[in-house]
């Protein structure tokens, strides 16, 4: 009887987690006991929705799965917990990997600062229900940064994603209760562990801060180890290049001023990589702040920019890019190791950038890697990049960067208890992006031989991924 009792009691919070939706949402880390039972209720499901950072702070995106014979893709939209006065937005139905249901995909507009709404998605039978979304600040506002989250680790097993997926919530938790004012989260790839399995998007989606609060996912070579991210993402204007093939896709948006582009480095087309740089910036050529995101550790702590695809192949195709269109600050993942360089241009310091100290006006790049959810390494070198790295490594990490009047702060804290591990602040008063100087021209001119050698890689390693059977 008492075993049944403390069941039912956890089923009631798990449900009473989910509910809490409909009113304010709750950043409550679950305890081990309420995950198991959330994990089980949901793990057989594969309807989960996510809140996707949309192409600007006006705009939002839903995605998720749907029957086949009755889906809708409608999102309703209100300022009321009751829905009254809502908004129903229209999206698409795109086909799903599996023939018994469809992938719905809504465009949510028309987001205005700091106000509180409460949305619905069309589940195939009836409206799901209600969960809420917070705008902040759009000029002053705080988003978060997290490294490979990949669920599932290193294996395709149940009991690893499951436990992933419980440090994935706790993580989120923990930065959400500390900073309620995040706006988005940022992944800087290998979201998921093989890359084929709905179950490991299916955990990714479990924490309900997830409906709460809207995700940039970037490609990381796990993910590409199949075609899931294709059907469970909704990333805005995603960018397929011309010779990019398969999953492989960049995509950019704008938040306040300042334009994200998020590569998909798994891939060395450089031709494209570069064009989708030139049309964001194109696009968005005031921006005062530029940040790039790509999977592979450039120039992160250790072993990680030591590895000759990153630091050779990937060095030539992204640094120029980087420098071509005054990037601030690059976020990297994939050695699941947390570290921060100091000012580098192409591939040397240019400028110490100390921890706990702020520059103005700086020359130079900041490169910044993320830890992972799923696992942590432990490695350290004297490489003379590196500024910061938690050499402790033991426990999650989460960034935040912070932009209000001229500067953008960096801070990386412990994602169990949020101290504060490293923190390093750029001031810029004067912006004046040199896109089409001279100097700048000739530098994109002289790319064209990177360009054609990144196809010449991306001939040979389509050869050698065919072989092995997969992504590396
Ligand atoms: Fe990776």
């Amino acid at each position: 009887m008492k075993k049944f009792l403390s069941i039912m009691l956890s089923v009631i919070l798990v449900l009473s987690v989910f509910s809490m939706n409909a009113s304010a949402y709750s950043t409550e880390k679950l305890t081990q006991e309420e995950w198991d039972t959330l994990y089980s209720s949901l793990k057989d499901d594969n309807t989960l929705p996510m809140l996707c950072q949309g192409a600007d702070e006006t705009k939002l995106g839903l995605v998720w799965h749907s029957p086949v014979d009755s889906a809708k893709a409608e999102v309703k939209l209100s300022k009321n917990s009751d829905m009254s006065d809502a908004t129903v937005f229209t999206g698409q139905i795109d086909p799903a990997e599996n023939k018994e249901q469809v992938v719905c995909r809504v465009d949510i507009t028309g987001i205005e600062e700091n106000t509180t709404y409460y949305y619905q998605w069309y589940t195939g039978e009836k409206w799901s229900e209600t969960c809420e979304y917070k705008s902040n600040s759009f000029d002053s506002y705080k988003m978060m940064v997290i490294g490979d989250i990949q669920i599932g680790g290193q294996t395709d097993e149940a009991t690893k994603q499951s436990e992933d997926g419980f440090t994935w919530q706790s993580v989120l938790s923990e930065a959400m209760t500390k900073n309620p004012d995040i706006s988005f989260l940022l992944s800087c790839g290998d979201n998921t562990s093989t890359g084929q399995g709905a179950n490991e998007w299916q955990t990714l989606l479990m924490p309900p801060l997830v409906r709460n609060i809207p995700l940039a996912l970037t490609i990381g070579n796990h993910d590409k180890k199949g075609m899931m991210y294709d059907y469970y993402t909704h990333m805005p204007n995603e960018f397929y290049g011309e010779y990019f093939t398969g999953l492989d896709r960049d995509f950019y948006f704008t938040y306040g001023d300042v334009l994200y582009l998020v590569f998909d480095a798994t891939s060395p087309s450089a031709a494209d990589h570069m064009a989708m740089a030139k049309k964001a910036v194109e696009e968005n050529p005031d921006t005062k702040w530029r940040i790039a995101v790509m999977h592979q550790a450039l120039f992160g702590p250790a072993y990680g920019s030591l590895d000759p695809e990153t630091g050779i192949l990937l060095n030539a195709v992204f640094t120029p890019i980087f420098d071509t269109y005054d990037v601030d600050l690059v976020l990297t993942g994939h050695s699941h190791l947390q570290g921060r360089s100091h000012f580098m241009v192409e591939s040397s310091v240019v400028g110490k950038a100390e921890s706990g100290k702020a520059y103005v006006e700086p020359e130079g790049i900041i490169y910044l890697n993320s830890n992972a959810v799923c696992d942590h390494d432990s490695f350290t070198l004297p490489l003379p990049h590196v500024a910061y790295e938690f050499i402790e490594n033991d426990v999650t990490t989460y960034t935040t960067l912070e932009f209000y009047g001229d500067t953008m702060k960096i801070s990386t804290f412990r994602g169990d208890n949020s101290e504060l591990l490293d923190e390093v602040s750029i001031i810029k008063k004067n912006v004046e992006h040199k896109d089409n100087s001279l100097g700048k021209l000739i530098q994109r001119l002289l790319y064209k031989v990177v360009e054609f050698l990144g196809m010449v890689y991306q001939k040979i390693d389509a050869i050698v991924v065919a072989n092995r059977g997969g992504h590396f």
